[in-house]
């Protein structure tokens, strides 16, 4: 094949957009737009490998960002039973603006007044000149820094022994008032490195407002991934957990029930995707999967009976996410049954595609798939075209001895990236610049599926396995060759 002004993988634009990464899936790629736009669930049914993950993680960069974070509020009649609280972004940047706020304003030590500058510890009593705090002695005149003393009987002689003791004398913080108009008010200065904070009466209110709020933990921030992995989750990690408590949530030894709270992927996945690669592994547990899509929340509970969780229970925590779902052939008629109603009755279920025509269109894609293995794997060089041509040629075999599909090309595409990193990984041994034909050849000698190995050593798969087997093995009948499915060498 010939692709013109094309010389190596070099040469091959990969796609801004994800599901354009995505190659000979395009009835999966078509239907995995629309779910994204109507907020529709998927299943994906094919052989690993094939991009089901990757149509999934593209569909997750389609959707609009999240617009809620999730947190549990301490609720101090019922500390094991802590709320569930919604923020808004809106809500979420207002607060943030409002913290910043009750942090005041910084000024320079020269900008607040003499007094208070001394007791602070920049300004010298003696010359008056400005220094930081941790300057013990003033560095102009070199009297020692010492705070303004009539403040009592004792001042006095304190300043002279902490000084002998190398005590900083001087206040951290220093509350005073100020003239405001005609009201006077409270103001706060503060020590901040070489600055001085500045909290007056405004911003000292917002400080007071913002610690009668009830505490909180954030368990679905704000600012989060949208493609949440669930592959052989487990139970806590799926539908979260209460973490155990020693001292059982002891209001003073132990840690807040809230606090131990945690949230599992169907709750991180809230407003994005949760992806289940081989959906059926989780036997039981679509049963919770399917009351979270229908509900669209779920609770969040200690798991483990024996632990001081079990006790806590955290209400309507929000699941409302798209399920994208994976699995099998063999195992789609494992699925629970009112599952994949569910998914089929609100959503798209696709069967995806293990083969492709030959032709110079998807030939070229072949090379943009073989780029984007090179650029995602960063540790080898590019691939010429001769090279590149190779690997069509094993796609086309691929397709032809593991699919019986004639003039096609693979699409069990993991697989032939493997083939290319280690293509690659000869190619850097060698000091290749690119990747050659060459090298293409020496990975097809060791990169060959092992039960193609198999079948080349002993034959058949069936051939191989009786070979294994022990006579009494045999004997039972277990392992017949003809009914294994590999018999026929490689499939
Ligand atoms: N259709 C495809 N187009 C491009 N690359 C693919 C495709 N299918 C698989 N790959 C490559 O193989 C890797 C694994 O694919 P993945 O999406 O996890 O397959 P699956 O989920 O079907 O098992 C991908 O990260 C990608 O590098
Ligand atoms: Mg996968």
């Amino acid at each position: 094949m010939k692709f013109e002004n094309v010389e190596s993988t070099l040469d091959v634009k990969i796609p801004s957009d994800p599901l354009e990464r995505v190659i000979g899936q395009d009835e999966a790629v078509r239907i995995a737009k629309v779910a994204a736009r109507q907020r529709r669930n998927l299943l994906l049914v094919g052989p690993p490998g094939v991009g089901k993950s990757m149509i999934g993680q593209a569909l997750s960069f389609l959707i609009p960002k999240p617009e809620h974070e999730v947190r549990v509020i301490h609720n101090p009649r019922y500390p094991e039973r802590p709320f569930v609280e919604i923020k808004s972004r809106a809500q979420v940047e207002q607060e943030e603006e409002d913290m910043n706020a009750a942090e005041g304003y910084l000024v320079k030590p020269e900008d607040v007044p003499p007094d208070v500058a001394e007791r602070l510890g920049y300004r010298c009593t003696k010359c008056g000149f400005i220094s930081i705090y941790t300057e013990t002695t003033c560095p102009r005149c070199g009297q020692p820094k010492v705070q303004n003393v009539n403040q009592g009987p004792f001042g006095d002689m304190f300043n002279v022994l902490g000084q002998a003791l190398g005590v900083q004398n001087n206040q951290e913080r220093v509350t005073t008032t100020r003239k405001y108009g005609e009201k006077e008010e409270v103001i706060e200065y503060e020590r901040a490195n070489e600055m001085i904070r500045v909290l007056d009466e405004r911003t000292l209110e917002r400080k007071r407002k913002m610690d009668r709020k009830s505490p909180s933990k954030v368990i679905v921030p704000i600012n989060r991934n949208t493609f949440i992995l669930a592959t052989g989750a487990s139970e806590t990690e799926l539908l979260g957990d209460v973490r155990h408590d020693p001292y059982g949530g002891h209001p003073q030894l132990g840690t807040s029930p809230y606090e131990r709270v945690i949230a599992g992927s169907i709750h991180e996945a809230h407003e994005g995707v949760l992806f289940i690669d081989e959906i059926t592994h989780l036997g039981e547990l679509q049963r919770s999967i399917l009351t979270a899509m229908q509900e669209k929340k779920f609770p969040i509970t200690g798991r483990n009976p024996q632990s001081a969780g079990a006790s806590v229970r955290v209400d309507n925590v929000p699941t409302d996410f798209i399920l994208v779902a994976a699995c099998n052939i063999q195992d789609l008629q494992q699925i629970l049954s009112p599952l994949r109603s569910r998914i089929s009755g609100n959503g798209y279920e696709v069967l995806m595609e293990v083969t492709m025509p030959y032709n110079e269109k998807n030939a070229y894609r072949y090379l943009q798939f073989i780029s984007q293995e090179i650029n995602s794997d960063g540790k080898i060089p590019h691939m010429t075209v001769e090279g590149a041509s190779l690997i069509i040629e094993e796609g086309k075999r691929r397709a032809m001895i593991v699919d019986g599909k004639e003039n096609a090309l693979t699409l069990r595409l993991r697989e032939l990236g493997g083939l290319v990193r280690a293509a690659g990984d000869i190619a850097v041994s060698l000091n290749h610049d690119f990747i050659e034909k060459k090298d293409v050849i020496e990975a097809l000698k060791i990169y060959m599926p092992v039960e193609e190995k198999i079948a080349k050593v002993y034959g058949n798969m069936g051939n191989a396995i009786s070979s294994e087997a022990t006579a009494s093995q045999k004997m039972s009948g277990y392992y017949g060759g003809s009914s294994f499915p590999y018999a026929d060498g490689y499939r």
